[in-house]
């Protein structure tokens, strides 16, 4: 396969991408694995929401990210994890070890019933058993359903209930800084709600000594004795399902990505390869927890399909101090470094000794995730940490997407700060205006859609093709729209300018604000509830919530900590509301619609000109608002 490297080739595999999608993306899929090769490349159809790839194809992606290095590079190191504790010596697994542990976990899923099909969720900390468990998952054909370990007991009831799943894994507990997680206890509380659920396999990790119930849940270490390292690969169909990650949505609860075996792991090995340009022996280093999309596609799929030595790190920027991250990179010598800008803002606020500590000049290539990066962030992220000869890899993408649509090519694509510049081969963008016109050309700014299908798209929710087809394919029909803004520059070049629907992207989480919205609503003393995001100097974006109480609180400084409690419960520690400003009304159209464009501008701290207000059932409520506003 050929990686784009130099602006010619680029071009030239772009064009090609573009005149030619079947062939481009075939030649690029030859160079897997496949028990069977495809009969047709794509069928598609966006109006109805449907797309495939490499029908008829059959392969097994593990076979892709762990057999077929076996001859080569047996003894090479496939992870390398750091733990959260100091004291405790890092791991390095290789690709040997690896085929052993995940041959093991998958011999260990099927001696507990685990069919090719059915749902796993995988609930764990950052340890390469959180790997070998999606790897075990993939190799006999059993969706895996990663939830994030921060996530709280509703979360998690939520969902293993959409998907029905017949086996948890997880671990006693999990460390993040000085903070211990009993992830085995949350997992008890869910499963109170959760009837698919039959067995538990729990890893020791804490040694918190968690209730074991009899038939039910079982050690990790001890089942993982009874099981051999061998176990063939299940022959799955490219259009089979590989896993089901939940994301949030605008409305209503967390939708369940669909990603499928073969143009899934086409896409992230060809989109790793280029826009980090990996080079073999590289120690690429992706600071995501595998709970998210980016652990997903960049720290499990892409760099092991690659043949690559992928670090995995259980703890976080900030413990035991705030040079952790450039601790780990001069420890292992890390070349490609891949972080989200709201780990890169806080860490510069920091004092730059922290940095200068540690000698950095391994690093060849850095990256971000998630989220827009602001200039000054960029700045500092290339001058201190790349000292200004590493690349800064901007890369654009969504949970729904799989992998990077528009991003530099290390070394290749011209920089610009803050912008992620061009699109990957394969990726058709589509900037619309507010009345689904496409604009053509430079210099302008609007929406951004997607309007030729690529290998990884999401191929549908779980279990609600039609929520898939309203959420994505009907603002701007026979498009994907992204619920991104955008700019294009005059040289083409791509700047998200972050969500136009209700989500906010808090630390470079999705939270939905109805979601949020719900959780507040659950405390007895609240009416309702409006949440809106605001602009937060670390997180990027906070969250605000106007809360209506059914009485005045007496003690608002003890509400607003039991409802932040309340929401932690419910959904998560990430989703609690930075600001809670109690009101007696919201603002509301007459045909009851709440007018978030006035609860933005408060949240915001501008309030010099709200618009129209005149269609507001009570305008006086506004005023109240702003005065109150925090
Ligand atoms: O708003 C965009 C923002 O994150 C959203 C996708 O979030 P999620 O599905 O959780 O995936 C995050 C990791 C891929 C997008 O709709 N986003 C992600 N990356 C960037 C970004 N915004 C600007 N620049 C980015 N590089």
């Amino acid at each position: 396969m050929k990686i784009p490297s130099s602006q010619s080739e680029y071009l030239d595999a772009y064009k090609n991408s573009v005149a030619n999608p079947e062939n481009f993306w075939a030649e690029i899929a030859e160079d897997f694995t496949w028990k069977k090769k495809w009969s047709e490349v794509l069928q598609w159809d966006f109006h109805k929401a449907e797309v495939k790839w490499f029908i008829g194809g059959k392969l097994n992606i593990t076979e892709n990210c762990i057999d077929r290095h076996l001859p080569s590079r047996a003894n090479q190191t496939a992870i390398l994890w750091e733990s959260n504790d100091t004291q405790e010596p890092s791991k390095k697994i290789t690709y040997q070890e690896l085929s052993d542990q995940v041959c093991k976990v998958a011999n260990m899923l099927k001696a507990h019933g685990i069919k090719k099909g059915d749902r796993v969720c995988i609930y764990m900390p950052m340890v390469p058993e959180a790997a070998y468990a999606m790897l075990g998952c993939a190799r006999i054909g059993a969706v895996h359903s990663l939830v994030f370990a921060g996530f709280s007991s509703g979360s998690l009831v939520d969902r293993i209930n959409d998907s029905k799943c017949k086996l948890v894994l997880t671990a006693d507990g999990a460390h993040r800084g000085d903070k211990k997680i009993e992830l085995k206890t949350i997992v008890d509380a869910a499963l109170q709600h959760c009837p698919s659920v039959e067995k538990v396999v729990v890893l020791e990790r804490s040694h918190s000594k968690p209730a074991m119930k009899a038939g039910r849940d079982f050690w990790w270490h001890d089942e993982m004795k009874k099981v051999s390292t061998v176990c063939p690969a299940e022959v799955m169909d490219a259009e089979d399902l590989l896993f089901i990650l939940y994301t949030s949505g605008s409305t209503g609860k967390p939708k369940g990505m669909v990603h499928t075996c073969g143009g899934y792991m086409v896409y992230v090995n060809y989109t790793f390869r280029t826009a980090f340009q990996y080079k073999e022996k590289q120690i690429y280093w992706c600071t995501a927890d595998v709970g998210w999309i980016t652990g997903h596609s960049y720290i499990v799929y892409g760099p092991l399909s690659a043949g690559a030595t992928t670090t995995m790190f259980e703890g976080i920027p900030s413990w035991p101090d705030m040079g952790r991250f450039w601790q780990v990179i001069e420890k292992h010598k890390v070349n490609i470094f891949y972080t989200a800008p709201t780990a890169i803002r806080s860490l510069q606020a920091a004092p730059l000794s922290f940095v200068e500590k540690y000698n950095l000049s391994s690093l060849q290539v850095i990256g971000s995730v998630g989220e827009p990066i602001n200039e000054e962030a960029w700045d500092w992220y290339h001058k201190n940490i790349g000292k200004g000869n590493c690349p800064v890899i901007d890369t654009w993408w969504q949970t729904e997407n799989g992998g990077f649509m528009i991003s530099p090519i290390a070394n290749v694509t011209k920089l610009k700060p803050a912008f992620a510049s061009l699109p990957l081969p394969g990726v058709q963008p589509a900037v619309m205006d507010e009345k689904g016109n496409e604009l053509l050309e430079n210099n302008i700014e609007g929406r951004l859609a997607i309007k030729f299908p690529w290998p990884s798209i999401a191929r549908t929710i779980y279990g609600d093709h039609q929520r898939f087809k309203d959420t994505y394919f009907s603002t701007f029909p026979g498009k994907y729209f992204t619920g991104d803004g955008c700019k294009r520059d005059e040289d083409g070049y791509y700047r998200i300018t972050g969500r136009v629907d209700d989500i906010i992207i808090v630390s470079g989480h999705n939270m939905g604000t109805a979601e949020v919205e719900s959780a507040i609503d659950e405390h007895p003393a609240v009416a309702e509830s409006a949440v809106v995001g605001f602009p937060h100097d670390i997180k990027g974006q906070g969250i605000y919530a106007f809360v209506i109480c059914y009485q005045k609180p007496n003690d608002a400084e003890k509400l607003r900590a039991e409802i932040k409690e309340t929401v932690s419960k419910i959904i998560g520690p990430i989703a609690k509301p930075d600001k809670i400003q109690f009101v007696s009304g919201l603002p509301k159209t007459r045909s009851g619609k709440i007018m978030r464009r006035i609860l933005r501008k408060v949240a915001e701290g501008d309030t010099s000109n709200l618009g129209d207000i005149t269609t507001l059932l009570d305008p006086n409520v506004v005023e109240e608002i702003k005065n109150g506003a925090l």
